[in-house]
């Protein structure tokens, strides 16, 4: 090889840095998630999240209008409702907090919008779905997830994406759409959602942290590639059109492998920890934020992944081509 090869070449100058590069970020690749909390009347914000707003639903067209403008091609909605109760019931009322959102976004953007399905953050007990005897009860929490999405796809949600890991949710979820009228709204599956705790600062913001235990009976140990596998495999049998893998950066591996056994689109959610991770580093001047964020999100995508989820999309989506 050396000295008829010298790699070096290839890095001689940004010319040819840039025509050598594997793995470009486009705008189009971003998903922004936005939260929605009904109980307020002005934008707030999560010491844990800072330049992640939190808005009042009121405020969703001026949000759809903004995102419009810098070019953001799909969003994934979160709610704070008002109430809680045993069972999410608002995670499925015709007026909850994200079906509000929705129409209101959707009448100044034709952003995709992406609904999240789950109860934590509707639910007293903080749990990913119906609590009895200590643990979350798998089979009518699926069922309950179709009901959630169903009601979001009346809203007008474009994609539901159920994100409580039960067993055969996504099924639950395909049926009950279909049932209701909506074959053609696809579902991206938080199929590979490991139990994390990269996850933090998004309990600070949604209030959707369990009031006791953890999720370690539905969502992933973070020990397990090969499991990941069998989630993700599982989902496309079930109807997952999308499926997603969080954490992102601490599953590259996953995502890797995920690409080269399934022909499925993939989403990588860089999740609320790992944005907390960079923006604090960056605010302390340990670290360049702006090529920390880049490089992350470029990491993500050489990985494997298509979809990249993450707080930075605006910021990201200023630096990227068309
Ligand atoms: C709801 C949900 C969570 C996240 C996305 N959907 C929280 C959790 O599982 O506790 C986390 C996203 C993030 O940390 O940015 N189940």
């Amino acid at each position: 090889m050396f000295p008829i090869t010298r790699l070096r070449r290839g890095r001689s100058s940004g010319s040819m840095r840039r025509m050598l590069t594997e793995t470009r970020l486009h705008r189009d690749d971003l998903v922004l998630p936005l939260f929605f909390d009904e109980t307020i009347s002005s934008v707030r914000y999560a010491a844990s999240m800072p330049g992640v707003p939190v808005y009042p639903v009121r405020d969703a067209e001026k949000v759809a209008e903004r995102i419009h403008a810098e070019g953001i091609n799909a969003v994934l909605l979160f709610g704070i409702p008002r109430h809680k109760d045993g069972n999410g019931s608002g995670a499925y009322a015709r007026d909850g907090v994200v079906q509000k959102a929705i129409k209101r976004f959707g009448t100044r953007s034709d952003a995709l919008i992406i609904a999240d399905v789950c109860v934590c953050g509707y639910t007293g007990h903080g749990h990913c779905g119906i609590f009895s005897h200590g643990d979350v009860d798998n089979d009518p929490t699926a069922e309950l997830c179709g009901r959630i999405a169903a009601s979001l796809a009346d809203a007008g949600a474009d994609v539901v994406a159920p994100s409580g890991m039960m067993d055969g949710q996504v099924a639950a979820v395909r049926g009950a759409l279909d049932d209701a009228g909506h074959r053609n709204t696809p579902i991206m599956a938080y199929s590979a959602k490991f139990c994390s705790s990269f996850y933090g600062p998004f309990r600070d913001i949604a209030d959707s942290a369990p009031s006791s235990g953890g999720r370690e009976t539905y969502q992933m140990n973070p020990a397990n590639a090969r499991e990941a596998m069998r989630e993700i495999s599982s989902d496309i049998g079930e109807g997952a059109d999308i499926v997603m893998i969080k954490p992102a950066m601490p599953c590259l591996d996953v995502i890797h492998n995920a690409r080269n056994r399934f022909n499925v689109p993939i989403a990588a959610y860089q999740v609320s920890g790992e944005y907390a991770m960079i923006r604090a580093a960056a605010e302390n001047g340990w670290l360049d934020g702006r090529a920390a964020m880049t490089e992350s999100l470029i990491s993500m995508k050489r990985a494997g992944a298509d979809i990249l989820i993450t707080y930075f999309a605006e910021e990201a989506a200023k630096e990227m081509e068309q």
